[in-house]
């Protein structure tokens, strides 16, 4: 897993959606309930723009067909049957970073 810091924006316990990056991938960064949680940038429903969206409950909706992920675990909500790539999020004093799993370090997992 290779961590990125997350330049555009320090920790915070104040809400927000932001597409931030992390190396050179976009991503969703998203501050609720005082926790920080990291997305996949595209929704897989249709691949429009999660960081445009708003989160309830602990879940992330999608501005554009309003189809929710579990901020957490990446799961859709109820009939989805889809995920939302999630990943690992770590605070370091004020700076957040974000570990990002290579295609190879998915591969490795898979026959762990
Ligand atoms: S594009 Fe996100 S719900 Fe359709």
């Amino acid at each position: 897993m290779n961590w990125y810091k997350i330049a555009e924006i320090k920790n915070t316990l104040e809400p927000f959606i932001k597409k931030v990056k992390a190396g050179n991938r976009s991503i969703c960064l998203v501050g609720f309930e005082g926790k920080i949680y990291a997305t996949a940038i595209n929704c897989p429903h249709a691949g429009f723009d999660l960081s445009q969206g708003l989160c309830v409950k602990g879940k992330i909706v999608c501005p554009y067909h309003r189809y929710t992920y579990n901020l957490t675990t990446g799961k859709g909500g109820e009939g989805q049957n889809d995920f939302l790539e999630t990943y690992a999020v770590d605070i370091r004093g004020d700076d957040i970073y974000v570990g990002i799993n290579s295609f190879w370090d998915k591969v490795r997992q898979a026959f762990k």
